[in-house]
This record gives structure tokens, sequence and C-alpha cells, in this order.
């Protein structure tokens, strides 16, 4: 006797639509596809019962909510859950700190992107969280696939940046007395990507998991709503899946310009890359002039969608251009380190860009003294 096979409610219809997304995108990788696209299903279905999650990471670690045993989404810390009243009412844990601690902490957290977004008093706790780590050399800060337990800001001292794979360690980048790192282990709930070792005496400032993800992750996710739609729009980036795309919404920083303001000096060293949300970017470069003078002239604008400030981040030389706001103007900005973790894929548009500086420069330069070269770049 043959048993019917029950086919679950919805499967069919679950599968179709799956279906005909995947032939409409395209996805370079499937799985990683039908993880965000299964992932943002899940959200919808959420908010649409009213149970809509605080945070739309918490989307994307669905996947580890269930158990899934891909190691990129495997999560063995413990993760914070949006629906965990306890957890929502344990007050952040406070670490006293001097007026000149305080000062000193303020002044290392006012250039960190992952920061600018929150509201003063959002800031305000995760200062207060913050605690102070003295660092020696050699100090292994992060080991790369460990869970992720603090967020790190320095304050001073050079961090180098390693990565293992298949047995091999390669040094991969370096901070030098600047920045932060281990957002990525608590911003989507993955094994640390890098091991991060200390090569000086230095200070960090730390945030713990729970603060950061209950904070800094959550007003990402706000973000992530506001952004969404008008990075889809971004020439820039439309070879990225929708899930790279979100990466990038993560890390991206809206800062506002006034008429005439500068945004990028020309000469000074680079460390962010911008689009423009709204608003017009004169891009500009200084020349000689026959009498020996100096005259800064236009060599384009940049309107919304486009980008400017790739060029010193990609050559690694000081900026080749200035870039002023025509008006009241909205940029993204994304730093440096989430500019080359996020954004390889869109080098060879990039590139393609980047040799048709020489021209524009060639245009408005007019001689030798005052040529420039990129196209070494261009055509690495
Ligand atoms: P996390 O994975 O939490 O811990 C290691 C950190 O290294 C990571 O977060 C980033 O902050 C930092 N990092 C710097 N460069 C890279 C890179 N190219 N890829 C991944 N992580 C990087």
């Amino acid at each position: 006797m043959s048993r019917a096979i029950h086919i679950p409610e919805g499967l069919r219809e679950l599968l179709q639509d799956f279906t005909v997304e995947v032939i409409r995108n395209q996805p370079r990788d499937i799985c990683d596809f039908a993880l965000q696209y299964f992932a943002d299903l899940k959200r919808r279905k959420r908010e649409e019962k009213g149970q809509a999650l605080k945070s739309s990471y918490e989307a994307m670690m669905f996947a580890s909510d269930e158990e899934d045993n891909d190691e990129e989404f495997v999560v063995s810390a413990e993760t914070y859950d949006p629906d965990n009243d306890e957890e929502n009412r344990e007050p952040t844990v406070i670490h006293p700190k001097t007026d000149q601690q305080k000062q000193r902490l303020r002044g290392v957290c006012k250039d960190i992107l992952l920061f600018k977004n929150l509201e003063q008093e959002e800031l305000s706790k995760v200062l207060d969280a913050m605690f102070e780590r003295p660092v020696a050399a050699g100090d292994h800060i992060i080991e790369q696939h460990d869970d992720g337990d603090n967020f790190y800001v320095i304050e001073s001292g050079i961090f180098d940046v390693y990565v293992t794979d298949n047995g091999v360690t390669r040094l991969i980048a370096t901070y030098d007395n600047h920045g932060s790192f281990g957002e990525l282990a608590l911003m989507y709930n993955t094994p640390r990507a890098t091991t991060i070792i200390a090569r000086t005496l230095g200070a960090l400032w730390c945030l713990d998991r729970v603060t950061f993800r209950r904070i800094v992750v959550n007003n990402n996710a706000k973000k992530r709503k506001m952004y969404d739609a008008f990075i889809q729009t971004v020439p820039l980036l439309s070879s990225l899946e929708t899930y790279e795309r979100m990466k990038v919404v993560d890390v991206l920083c809206p800062q506002q310009y006034t008429d005439g303001q500068r945004i990028i000096a020309e000469g000074e060293s680079a460390d962010c890359f911008y689009i423009v949300e709204s608003g017009e970017v004169r891009i500009t470069v200084r020349r000689t002039t026959e009498e020996g003078e100096i005259e800064e002239v236009e060599l384009t604008t940049c309107t919304e969608g486009q980008y400017f400030g790739e060029l010193a981040l990609v050559t690694k030389k000081p900026r080749a251009a200035s870039a002023y706001a025509v008006g009241n103007v909205k940029c993204l900005v994304m730093d440096v380190m989430a500019f080359e973790r996020l954004l390889g894929p869109c080098m060879e548009i990039m590139k393609r860009n980047i040799s048709n500086y020489e021209m524009q420069m060639a245009n408005v330069l007019q001689s030798a003294s005052n040529s420039r070269t990129f196209s070494d770049v261009a055509t690495a």
C-alpha cells in the first residue's frame, strides 16, 4: 500500500517565489542569496504579525537561530534577542571614568563612523559602557574564528590584521593609531574574521558585545530602512548582490556639508570614500599658472548617486584633488577598511572611471609641469 506524501502547505508557492527571484537576480552565489532571501522573508512575516524585529540583523541571523551549520552563520556566543524582555531591561554596565578619561574617550570616538549616527543619549550610554585596555606589543586582541566579545576603538598603537587561510597567514591591513575594529562578529553574529595583534604599546577602548548590539546594531537597522532604497539606485553598487549592498549600508555614515565647505583637501592623506546622497560636489585641482601662481580649477562635479574619494584609497597616495560642497550637500561616507573589504567587486567600474581622470586632469592642467598619472592603477 503506497503512503501519500504530505506536501506542507505553502511549500510550492514559497519555492516558486524563490525561483523567480533567483532567475531575476542571477546571483553569483545561490546559497548566499537563499540565506538573504529567506531571512528577508522571515523578517517581513514577523513584521506582518506585528512582531517587528528591532534589528534587521536578526533577519540575517535567523539562519543561526535555526542552528544552521554554515560556518559563516554559526553562533556560539550569546545573541542579542530584541524580543527578550529580560535582556532589554538589563541596565547597561557603566564603567566610571575620570574627567580626563572621558575627554580622551570623546576625542577618540568622535571620528568613529559607526557612532556618528547615534543620538546624543545613545552615544552617552555607549561612552559610559566603554572601558580602557592598555596594550603591550605582541598582545593578541582578536583571534580569527573566536566568538566576538568586544568592539575596539584605538586610542594609540599600531595593530596588524592577519588572515589565515588553508594554513597560510597573511598580513592584510594595519591600523596606525587610529580607527576601530571588531565590529563584524558583533554585527553579523559571525566568528572573528581576522586575527589582530598589537605591534606596539598602545591603548584601546572596548565596548562589550551586548551594549554594542543593543545600541549600535539596533541603530544601524534604522539606517538600513532609510538608505536601502537609495543605495539600490547607486550605479556603482549595481553589480553587488542584495546582501552585499546591505553590508555597504551598514558601514555608511551620513554627513552634511554647507555651501563652499571643503570635504576633501588635495594633498592630504585619505581615509574615506563618499557617495553623494543629495546636492552637488565640485572636484577641483591646483595648478600653477604661467606667472607661477597657484590657482584652483574645476575638474568635474558629482551629483546624487555618484561617488568620489576612491582614487587615493586605490592608489594609496595623497588626495589628488579637492572636493567642495555646492549648496547644501549630503554624503554617505565609508572608511577605508570597509571600502577595501566591501567594494572589491566594484573595482573594475572604479578603475574605468580612474582612467577618465587623467584625461580630465590633462584638459585642465595643460602643461607637463602640472601633469598627473593614474593609469598604472587603472590598468593594474
Ligand atoms: P571581527 O570579524 O569582529 O574581528 C576581526 C576584525 O578585523 C573585523 O571584525 C574587522 O573589524 C577587522 N578587519 C580589518 N580588515 C578586515 C578585512 N579585510 N576583512 C575582515 N575584517 C577586517
